[in-house]
């Protein structure tokens, strides 16, 4: 039977071009992910888009010295743009201003409303001096009241760790201008944390085995002091309070949050609507054999493991299976980051180096359990000690001389055991790096994969396929033909990690369809206005998580190296161009 599988995806924020932490966290990972699913036969939904309100957004709106409305279709572009390249497989990449994503938000808060989960309180909140806007509480900073530390934030000291609030702060100003906030009383809409504590906790005891450790122990700290929430803000750009008296208001909205994590709905029922069969979201959302997966930054935990869940069990809907939250990546820390906060844009990147070496550095070395840190020393050393020297070089060896002795797939003789044993080897990978796969353990997946490729490499070392061609040619067919299925079987598992070379080591051993086809940009129409949205017609690729037929007497196109060599002048000339970047 296929399983369900819902890969939600954190959404980034249009407020600018996003870096390599950014796609570290979220992006890359919830692709292997549902790649790896797809081949696997099971029936996958993987959602996102840009999250388009919220303080982040108006703040770019100011330093670009444009509008909310136009920083978010700008960067919905340049994000979706990115995206594309590196290969990220969506079923709907979105927008939170589409239409259908204010009605499902409205119809949400309401319904919560109705049912008695929102509260409404009068608080004291800060404002912007200069612009009469709110101040968010990590936009104010001042000396803390309990260690003295100057820099401490609205809602936390970073010196001493105490949570905070901005009115509790010595001489506090805003981070933006400087000036000191002014607080007025304003009245909001808290969600009720507290009444859902008990079933958070017996929900959270279910996970104890399985969740990584960052989001178990964090999540596990935060329920025994559940508070009410705002999810309101007094800001004029986001999603209008559904209230009579609210609603035409325009100074209120909902909260970027509360927005943005129901976005993962929305943009399922938007999902369901382009197919045609617009109940189909249903089938994961309104389904308890449904899995649902959580990718994104570190930063996201107490979104996805408190509130959200606190929305889907008020709403009724199915809580999160697993949440996978990375560590964060620094770009050459000790140098730049810490300093100057200078990062790596995934557009610079692409623009220069191929998708595929990106996402293998971003996964055998990145933040998936500790903060690491990109520099392009170690960069070019695993894009040619490894991706090159391993991996490619076994495609390349098997298919330059399989393509130049015979043209096609030759005809195997007689198996050694030996060639069985490593036929045996390779396709173990199936077990083990799918395995690993599904517990979202992609470090040491990919890592598996490398280790077989290797064991491959051993075998063509020994055997010289190369050599015997010209002493005992039906030998040397026979080794051939066990390399290439070696190829093919590593072809697969390297699939959900390193798409785009994948794809081109099918078509070179001669095989039809996509194991890996273009991702969609597309224009949507929804009342007059257009959103341009990604997608992908996955039902069509490829499927199998084992190893294809490799029929005798299959053609063989003329091969071509998968990966290029990088020359030490990459990093002198990367590390310039660093130096160069604005802060
Ligand atoms: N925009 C947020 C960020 O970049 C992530 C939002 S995830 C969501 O940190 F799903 F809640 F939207
Ligand atoms: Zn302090």
């Amino acid at each position: 039977m296929p399983e369900r599988i819902l890969v939600n995806v954190a959404w980034p924020y249009a407020s600018g071009p996003r870096h390599l932490g950014h796609v570290a966290g979220f992006g890359v990972p919830s692709d292997i992910f549902a790649r790896y699913h797809r081949l696997k036969g099971n029936q996958v939904l993987m959602v996102s888009g840009t999250d388009e309100h919220g303080t982040p957004i108006l703040v770019a709106a100011d330093r670009e010295g444009s509008t909310p409305k136009e920083i978010a279709d700008r960067y919905n572009r340049v994000i979706g743009d990115d995206l594309v390249k590196l290969g990220l497989s969506y079923d709907l990449f979105t927008r939170t201003t589409t239409r259908n994503h204010y009605e499902v938000v409205q119809q949400v808060f309401k319904d919560l409303y109705d049912k008695g989960y929102l509260i409404k309180q009068t608080t004291l909140a800060a404002f912007s001096a200069a612009t009469g806007r709110t101040l968010p509480d990590r936009y104010i900073e001042g000396t803390c009241p309990i260690c003295g530390f100057p820099e401490a934030r609205g809602d936390q000291c970073d010196n001493c760790g105490n949570q905070l609030d901005p009115t509790d702060l010595i001489e506090p100003r805003s981070r933006i201008d400087g000036q000191a906030p002014v607080f007025k009383e304003t009245e909001h809409f808290f969600l009720d944390l507290p009444a859902f504590g008990t079933r958070l906790q017996e929900w959270l005891a279910t996970k104890e085995t399985y969740w990584r450790p960052n989001v178990i122990n964090f999540t596990r700290n935060l329920l025994p002091e559940l508070k009410p929430r705002p999810i309101t803000r007094d800001l004029d750009w986001g999603v209008p309070i559904p209230l009579p008296g609210w609603e035409e208001r325009d100074d209120k909205r909902i909260y970027v949050w509360f927005d943005a994590v129901l976005g993962y709905l929305s943009a399922s029922i938007e999902w369901a609507k382009l197919q045609g069969r617009p109940d189909d979201w249903k089938l994961w959302w309104q389904n308890p054999a449904a899995r649902h997966y959580y990718f994104m930054g570190k930063d996201n935990i107490v979104f996805h493991s408190v509130i959200w869940p606190v929305i889907l069990l008020g709403h009724g809907l199915e809580l999160p299976y697993d949440i996978v939250a990375s560590e964060f990546l620094t770009m050459e820390g000790r140098k730049f980051s810490a300093s100057r906060g200078v990062a790596i844009l995934v557009n610079d990147f692409l623009a220069r180096y191929d998708p595929d070496p990106l996402r293998y550095f971003l996964t055998i070395a990145g933040p998936e359990t500790q903060d690491t840190d990109f520099t392009w020393t170690e960069f070019v050393r695993r894009n040619n000690d490894e991706l090159v020297a391993n991996w490619g070089n076994l495609v390349n060896r098997t298919l330059v001389n399989a393509h130049r002795n015979f043209g096609e797939v030759p005809a195997p003789g007689e198996l050694s055991e030996r060639d069985r044993s490593v036929l045996d080897a390779v396709s173990a990978g199936y077990a083990s790096v799918g395995g690993l796969i599904e517990q979202a353990r992609f470090k040491a997946a990919l890592g598996e994969a490398m280790r077989l490729s290797s064991i491959a490499n051993t075998y063509l070392q020994d055997e010289q396929p190369w050599a015997l061609v010209k002493t005992d040619k039906a030998r040397a067919g026979t080794v051939l033909n066990i390399a290439l299925r070696c190829v093919d079987a590593l072809k697969v598992m390297f699939t959900p990690f390193l798409p785009f070379t994948s794809q081109r080591v099918h078509e070179m051993l001669g095989h039809d369809g996509f194991l890996a086809g273009p991702i969609e940009v597309r224009e949507v129409a929804e009342d007059g206005a257009t959103h341009r949205v990604l997608t992908g017609d996955y039902e069509s690729w490829v499927r199998g998580w084992q190893a294809p037929e490799l029929p005798a007497g299959q053609k063989l196109q003329e091969p071509k190296a998968l990966f290029k060599k990088l020359g030490d002048e990459v990093v002198e000339q990367e590390l310039a161009l660093m130096e160069r970047a604005p802060a």
